[in-house]
This record gives structure tokens, sequence and C-alpha cells, in this order.
């Protein structure tokens, strides 16, 4: 089936009710029409994924936007300057957009994705699609349609392939001074869009939040530790800090002039860029086989911030 039929095949799924695993430039993301509470149960289900954690929301227009939330001055800023794009925002839901989207908060996640195969998807429903990363909960999300395939194949009523995803790292997810739970913008997840661009573009700055309550999660996604591989996963910023006695393996920034068989990297030229592509698929490679494995964090800047972050959560908590 060309490509073209597959959308329309997908749009009439989505139509009726059900679950298809979409691309997007970040990461493939589990898509249901976002105002159907039946709907986007099943995507809930699918996942494992409990329900006090809210959905992102994706959109093809302004329009659609406008339809289920609201937009104050710095998030008009925003959406004109990052959409479509790998940039979220958190605004004032309305009342089209059911609880369970939500998980009952009064606001709402929404992201303009740039991939062409999710936005002629959306369009040619014709609605919103809530979509998470098309992962098990707790998993790393799936840069490729064969990652979704492995763990979500039966579960799903169908997957769209758009290959791979060009930023491989979830979208930044920002909140605007209007809806703010410390009063100025904040970011809640790192992503390819980092606080230097978001400050410039609005014009104030970015901040993280100090409070990480769980009763009242500001982003309750970022709370836990997610992906926890099967390998124990060590952080390093110099080689010096890997114990002399380590046998497993060594993921390097950037290859290294000597390689060893033991020796991986996530960027072939320094570029912060290519690691975040190449994170998840690296990391769910070596999960294939036991042996725990050292990574060596990336530069704190530009998409940097999204690897180490990741890096981070999915590091060993002994
Ligand atoms: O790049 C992405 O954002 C991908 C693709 C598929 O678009 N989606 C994604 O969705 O990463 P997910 O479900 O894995 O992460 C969504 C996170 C939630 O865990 C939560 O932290 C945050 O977005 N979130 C959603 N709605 C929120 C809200 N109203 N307030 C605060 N945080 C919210
Ligand atoms: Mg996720």
């Amino acid at each position: 089936m060309d490509i073209d039929s597959q959308i329309d095949e997908a749009a009439k799924i989505l139509r009726e009710g059900g679950i298809v695993a979409m691309p997007t430039e970040t990461v493939y993301g589990l898509a249901a029409d976002a105002c159907s509470p039946t709907a986007v149960r099943k995507i809930f289900e699918a996942k494992g994924r409990p329900f006090i954690d809210p959905l992102i929301v994706h959109v093809s227009d302004m329009q659609m936007a406008r339809s289920i939330a609201v937009f104050d001055d710095i998030a008009e800023v925003l959406a004109e300057k990052f959409w479509p794009g790998p940039l979220t925002i958190i605004l004032k839901k309305k009342a089209s957009v059911p609880d369970i989207t939500t998980a009952g908060m009064e606001t709402v996640a929404v992201r303009m994705p740039a991939h062409p195969i999710a936005a002629r998807l959306i369009a040619r429903c014709g609605f919103a699609l809530a979509a998470p990363s098309a992962n098990p909960f707790g998993y790393i999300s799936p840069t490729c349609a064969a990652h979704v395939r492995d763990q979500l194949g039966d579960r799903v009523d169908m997957i769209l392939d758009g290959g791979e995803c060009s930023r491989g790292v979830e979208s930044t997810i920002v909140m605007p001074p209007a809806v703010s739970t410390e009063g100025g913008a904040l970011i809640l997840r790192h992503g390819p869009i980092c606080a230097e661009e978001l400050a410039a573009a609005a014009g104030i700055n970015f901040s993280q939040p100090k409070k990480a309550n769980p009763a009242h999660p500001v982003a309750p996604g970022m709370l836990k530790s997610h992906y926890a591989p099967k390998s124990k996963l060590f952080l390093f910023k110099d080689l010096s800090e890997i114990p002399e006695d380590f046998s497993g393996r060594v993921v390097h920034f950037v290859r290294p002039s000597k390689v060893l068989g033991r020796d991986y990297w996530l960027t072939e030229s320094g570029d912060v860029n290519e690691a975040a592509r190449n994170l998840f698929a690296l990391l769910r490679t070596l999960d294939k086989t036991r042996g725990d494995i050292y990574c060596q964090m990336a530069p704190d800047f530009g998409a940097g911030r999204a690897v180490n972050d990741r890096l981070s959560r999915a590091s060993f908590k002994g």
C-alpha cells in the first residue's frame, strides 16, 4: 500500500476509535482521537500507562490548536516561531478535551509535529490526536517503526512507518508564565529546542521548576526513572572515571581515536543533535545483551542537555 492509502486507512481507524502508531520528528507516538474518552483509554491500556500521566495532544494547524486550548501572548509567539516542530506547550484547556486526556488537569499539552506523515494524518482526520511515545510505560521511546513493532505490535491497530526519527528525543515541554505553577516560564522537559532558543524567541527566561511534588505533578512523566535497562547504566564525564577492572561496554560521546571491541559512540562528528538522534536506538541495541554499560555524558548545551537528561533517568540508582 502506498503511503497516501496508508494514511487514509489510519485516519479511518482513528475515526472509528482505534489506535495508530505514527512517526513524528522526535519519537514515534501512539495516537487516538484526543476528544474521545474511549479511544484515549485504549492508549493507556496498550502502554500500561497510569491514568495520572497526561498525554500530549497533536494538532495540524492553529485553528485546531485553538479549538482545544487558550493561547496567551507568549504561547502565540512560541507557536509562531517553533511550530510545526519539537516543542510542546502547556496551555489552559478548553471543554472539548476530556479529563482522561489531561489526567484531570485544567491544562493541556499541545504540539504541532513537523513530520510530514504525522501532519498529514492529523489533517486527514480533521481532529486532534492524543499521542504519548509508543513504548510500554517506563521503557525507552521508539525512534523507528521496528521499535514499536517489537514491543506493541500486537496491541495497536496499525503502525505507520515513516523511517527513523530525525530528532530522536522527545519534544521540549514548556509552561508559559500564564499557566505556570511558579510564576515564571518553565521548561518541564529538555528536548531538541533549548532554553536559550526559547528565551531569544519569547524575550523572557525559562527556568526549571523548583518543585517536584508527585501529588501535584508539574510534569508527571519527569518524576520517575524512565527506561530501566536490564543492564546497569553508569555515567561518566572523563574516561579516568571508569574503574580499571570494568569489563562491560563503554559508550563514548564521540568516536574514540582507538576503538576496542567494547566501544560504542553516540556521534561520529561530535554534533549534539546527531548524538540525540542515535541515543535511544543504541541503548536498545545494547540492552539486547547483558553486561553493564558506562556512557559518557554529552556537552551541556542544545540537544546535549536532553541527552544528559535521558541518560540520567536511565542510569543505575543503586
Ligand atoms: O516528542 C514528544 O513529545 C512525543 C511525540 C510522540 O510527540 N510524545 C511524548 O509523550 O513524549 P509522552 O506521553 O511520552 O510524554 C508526555 C509528558 C507527560 O508524561 C507529562 O510529563 C507531560 O508530557 N504533560 C502532558 N500534559 C501535561 C500537563 N497538562 N501539564 C504538565 N505536563 C504535562
Ligand atoms: Mg514517553
